[in-house]
């Protein structure tokens, strides 16, 4: 075969994939949902993930039904992220951390043979060595995983912490009491000095170790951020894959709420002008709907703490929160009774196509200004046809109120949208209920967002856009950010919401990658003949 054979190979794949959405099977969620269930730090379980408020029951708006809860919990519980300021004072917070960190080589090493033996066994520099001799240098970004084969244990409290009492972590001296494989204070280090990684993951309780924790610090020192109870391991190969993580947005948190997504076919390498952040961080002020709860960061610690014989700096925040605040998606079972909840909506759904369709000129003196069939028609027009499973964002520029109250939500009332005679009160722009049928029984798209605060107009009580999009299970995403960044193509949106078992909605971190940052696996046939000569010259950021 010619080289202008493989050209026509690739350009092949250029059609065919133009538009990237995984599969399912293309996919590992390596994400546990969180419960009332759910493992806590031992000592801190009175403080574990808990539903605060639940609403679940007929209403006399939309479709007649409502599901909408608040939520209180740790920072770091079930899978989650520490940012370096956990442990490393003026480090990164989960605000700090520059998007394109989120997304790379997902290489996994395994230490589960000594950890089965000695649960204390940790990843030393040793390991690290071995994998490299077999597979090649860890690349530059890399996110690193290390599997210990505690997963198989998350539902076993005394297995999962090595530890079968009820009181605290620590003794009165301060020494942990806990006993689980994690990562050698030398191999953190070592790590930290010699190769440039984003992230380190485990599926044990932490990073640790668990009789010091010191193999924080050399991480956090260098502003490398860590995952731990990362689910789904062992369905991880050595490499491979390539992976996508994104925290909660909390401002100030010293970690978070992380969901993880292994990818099969594609390498997801971004440079720092090839993200864009749609999501707003979510603090005490954060604007919250007429009525509704605020947002509440909840600091626990924040200070040197004794831990064994050293001293080191520690935060820790707990936050409450209603699960429809901020930047967030509104689950099928928000406004259709019997539908997905938030656990329930599929991984690979979660990614496509990000268009962006813009009314904010007719909306700039009309704040019912609504999203039109013709708008799509002309956006097509211009744009050529919206791709299959896209993400249809609508930018109306009500994102430049967003912490002004009575612009953005269109009334000084804050406790009701809604007056006596069920007149809506609140003005904003939003998808016009024709423009969401059209979508729904016209185009294949997996969701849609808006930059105001609900994806259908604010004067409208029947809420025919939430109807249509809940009611085909799409996802229904509120208060994005920085729309106007986003171009009206070439970006792929993902839409990593926190996972809560029975959730009606959740905060989400929502970010788009330029498409040219993510490149299809080398086609088999084309790798498999020409591997050697030409995999490196195309096989990375060949475009499309
Ligand atoms: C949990 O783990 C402990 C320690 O490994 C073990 O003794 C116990 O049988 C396990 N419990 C269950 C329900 O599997
Ligand atoms: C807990 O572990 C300690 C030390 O391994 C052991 O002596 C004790 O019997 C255990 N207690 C329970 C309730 O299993
Ligand atoms: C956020 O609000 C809660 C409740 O009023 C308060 O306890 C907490 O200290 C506030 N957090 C910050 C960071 O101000
Ligand atoms: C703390 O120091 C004491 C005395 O040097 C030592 O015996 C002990 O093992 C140390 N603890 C840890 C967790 O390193
Ligand atoms: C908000 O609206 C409700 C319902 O119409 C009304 O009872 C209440 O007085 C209003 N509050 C303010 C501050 O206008």
């Amino acid at each position: 075969m010619a080289p202008s054979s493989v050209l026509m190979l690739l350009l092949c794949n250029y059609i065919v994939h133009a538009y990237w959405s995984p599969a399912a099977h293309e996919i590992i969620d390596m994400t546990y949902a969180v419960s009332e269930d759910s493992l806590v730090w031992p000592g801190r379980e009175r403080d574990g993930f808990r539903y605060k408020r639940i609403y679940r029951g007929p209403v006399d708006f939309g479709a007649g039904w409502l599901e909408d809860n608040d939520i209180c919990r740790p920072e770091h519980q079930s899978t989650h992220m520490d940012a370096p300021a956990h442990f490393a004072r003026g480090k990164w917070h989960v605000q700090d951390i520059p998007p394109h960190r989120f997304f790379g080589t997902a290489i996994k090493v395994d230490i589960s043979a000594k950890a089965d033996i000695n649960p204390n066994s940790n990843l030393e520099v040793e390991d690290l060595m071995n994998w490299e001799r077999i597979n090649g240098k860890i690349p530059d970004g890399a996110i690193l995983f290390v599997f210990t084969g505690w997963g198989k244990y998350i539902n076993n409290r005394t297995a999962f912490f090595g530890y079968n009492g009820t009181g605290n972590a620590r003794d009165s001296d301060g020494n942990s009491r806990l006993n689980f494989p994690a990562v050698a204070e030398s191999a953190a280090k070592w790590l930290a000095e010699n190769r440039r990684i984003s992230a380190v993951g485990i599926d044990s309780p932490s990073i640790g170790p668990s009789k010091t924790a010191l193999a924080h610090l050399p991480l956090s020192k260098n502003n490398i951020y860590m995952a731990e109870v990362v689910a789904n391991l062992d369905k991880l190969p050595p490499k491979g894959y390539s992976v996508a993580m994104l925290p909660v947005k909390i401002k100030d948190g010293s970690g978070g709420p992380l969901r993880i997504i292994a990818f099969k076919t594609v390498q997801i390498s971004p440079d720092p002008a090839d993200v864009i952040d749609l999501t707003y961080p979510l603090d005490n002020n954060t604007v919250t709907w007429p009525g509704s709860a605020s947002f509440e960061l909840l600091v626990r610690r924040r200070g040197y703490t004794r831990l064994g014989n050293n001293t080191v700096w520690l935060e820790s925040n707990d936050f409450c929160s209603p699960e429809h605040i901020g930047t967030h998606l509104d689950a099928p079972a928000h406004f259709i009774k019997g539908s997905w909840r938030i656990h329930q909506i599929p991984a690979h759904t979660l990614i496509g196509p990000a268009i962006r369709v813009d009314i904010s000129k007719k909306a700039a003196n009309n704040p019912d200004a609504v999203l039109t069939v013709k708008d799509l028609r002309d956006w097509e027009y211009e744009n050529g046809r919206i791709p299959d499973n896209a993400m249809v964002f609508l930018y109306s520029g009500w994102g430049k109120y967003v912490n002004n109250y009575e612009k953005y939500f269109g009334t000084t009332n804050r406790t009701h949208w809604k007056n006596d005679q069920g007149q809506a009160l609140v003005h904003f722009p939003g998808f016009s209920g024709e423009a969401a049928e059209w979508l729904v029984n016209n185009r294949k798209i997996i969701g849609v967002g808006t930059d105001a605060r609900s994806v259908d107009a604010g004067q409208t009580t029947s809420l025919p856009a939430h109807v249509a999009f809940l009611g085909a299970k799409l996802l229904a995403l509120e208060s994005v950010a920085n729309l106007d960044k986003l171009p009206p193509t070439g970006y792929t949106a993902f839409v990593f919401h926190m996972v809560h078992v029975d959730g009606s909605g959740a905060p989400t971190r929502l970010v788009a990658v330029k498409n040219s940052a993510i490149s299809l696996k080398y086609h088999n046939i084309v790798k498999k003949m020409y591997a050697r000569k030409y995999s490196r010259k195309y096989s990375r950021r060949f475009g499309f």
